[in-house]
């Protein structure tokens, strides 16, 4: 569909498109792209997926939209696809134009204490919507999640990676005065756990087995922690976060409060329960809006995810300029050819050239990027080359984020981790004379 094109979108294949038909693995658990008949690993099938569970694909009338509606133009990972699907987003345009207000929440699992750059993109974007749109945002840290779902990790463990994990997230630029990081293990209780109670509730067995695959003898915590997940949607699970007043935490405006989910695509079946069941509550809330993202790419190339558990599959954001130039260098997967002979003469790929993808999610120029991969179809750029633009501009993002990092000391974490009224421009729309 995208061969030998000149935008630098990355491209997206459907099964047939790409010849195979191997059953892909998706949910928030594992997700595996699966494999050929000879063992490579394939690549994401994002059409399939988005089809399979009827999510609507971004289009260009979205973007022009969006464009239109707020002014500004749309992220490069609106624009490149790395965000590609979502439910509802259209939703978020109309109260934006009618001058109301929404509120994004998002989160991790934190499940070790470093983070890295694939971890860092929904955050990025989280931040960059917080900013266009002038809204609050909550982020949930399921420590409890991990600890139920892992079977080494203990609870004290999964919190102290929570602390660190929320220091991290901080560092992405989130604005104080209207950004909320909660660990599920020390907030959640009162408002928000009558809540998880009560969606609980109206979910059986069946949807919950059928939405993430359980069976009998699946713990009793992991069974009820969809339900944690999703209550935090809802406007009425964070009463400090609009009011002064707690007399106004029943205020039915707070539950109406309409709230935009920024994730990636694996973690939709939570979200679709929620979605399915959110007006049944006694404060009904409407459906939330969410907005899906691909997974990015592990150094080894198409297939595979960034795990934290292996070091060489990603760059993380504690690395030395010196670690990133030996990991792009010698762990990314390249798109080149055998020889520079036979790369000067056929050209190289930049479909599955790691480093060009990398570049595609951080090199905010089109122009450049266009550039770029039409010189290395061409054969003019070696892959070589390729690596080193990829390595300065990885070691310029990382080297930001580090110095952003310095300065959340123990005290910047806690005000985030406090709860507390949250101050943005359109804040007045909840609650209506
Ligand atoms: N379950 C997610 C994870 O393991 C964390 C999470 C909680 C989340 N709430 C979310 C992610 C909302 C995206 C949006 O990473």
């Amino acid at each position: 569909m995208t061969e030998a094109t000149t935008t630098a979108e990355i491209p997206i294949r459907s099964a047939e498109e790409s010849g195979v038909s191997k059953e892909q693995t998706i949910d928030p658990w594992s997700v595996d792209a699966g494999q050929d008949a000879e063992g490579n690993s394939l690549e994401f099938d994002y059409v399939a997926i988005s089809k399979k569970w009827n999510t609507s694909l971004i289009d260009e009338a979205l973007l022009e939209r969006f464009e239109k509606v707020t002014g500004h133009k749309p992220h490069r990972w609106l624009r490149r696809g790395l965000f590609f699907s979502h439910r509802d987003f259209n939703r978020i345009l109309d109260l934006h134009e009618k001058g109301e207000t929404f509120f994004l929440y998002t989160g991790r699992g934190p499940s070790s204490g470093s983070m890295h750059i694939g971890h860092t993109i929904p955050f990025e974007f989280t931040k960059w919507l917080q900013d266009v749109f002038d809204v609050p945002c909550v982020i949930m840290l399921t420590d409890d999640e991990k600890a139920l779902f892992k079977e080494d990790l203990t609870f004290e463990a999964v919190l102290q990676f929570a602390m660190d994990n929320a220091k991290d997230i901080i560092s992405v630029g989130f604005d104080q005065k209207k950004t909320f990081i909660y660990s599920d293990l020390k907030y959640v209780a009162g408002h928000m756990l009558m809540n998880a109670w009560e969606f609980s509730k109206l979910l059986t067995f069946n949807q919950v087995r059928g939405a993430f695959g359980f069976n009998e003898s699946t713990n009793c915590g992991r069974i009820f922690f969809p339900t944690v997940q999703c209550v935090a949607a809802f406007g009425t699970s964070y009463p400090a976060l609009w009011s002064d007043n707690p007399g106004e935490e029943r205020n039915p405006d707070v539950a109406a409060m309409q709230c935009l989910i920024p994730m990636a695509i694996d973690q939709d079946p939570y979200f679709r329960l929620l979605r399915d069941n959110a007006h049944r509550m006694a404060r009904p809330s409407p459906k939330p809006a969410l907005i899906h993202s691909r997974f990015l790419t592990a150094l080894q190339g198409v297939g595979g995810k960034m795990s934290a558990s292996n070091p060489n599959s990603a760059i993380f954001m504690s690395d030395t300029p010196g670690q990133i130039k030996k990991k792009i260098n010698n762990h990314a997967f390249s798109g080149g050819r055998e020889t520079l002979e036979m790369h000067r003469e056929l050209g190289g790929n930049p479909d599955v050239d790691v480093p060009f993808q990398y570049l595609s999610y951080f090199e905010d120029d089109d122009e450049k990027l266009k550039k770029l991969e039409a010189e290395y179809r061409a054969g003019t750029l070696t892959s070589g080359e390729m690596k080193k633009e990829c390595v300065t501009l990885l070691q310029a993002y990382v080297e930001g984020y580090q110095t952003r990092r310095k300065a959340v000391t123990d005290d910047v974490l806690a005000e985030y981790m406090r709860p507390r009224k949250m101050e943005w421009s359109r804040s007045d729309t909840i609650f209506k004379p």
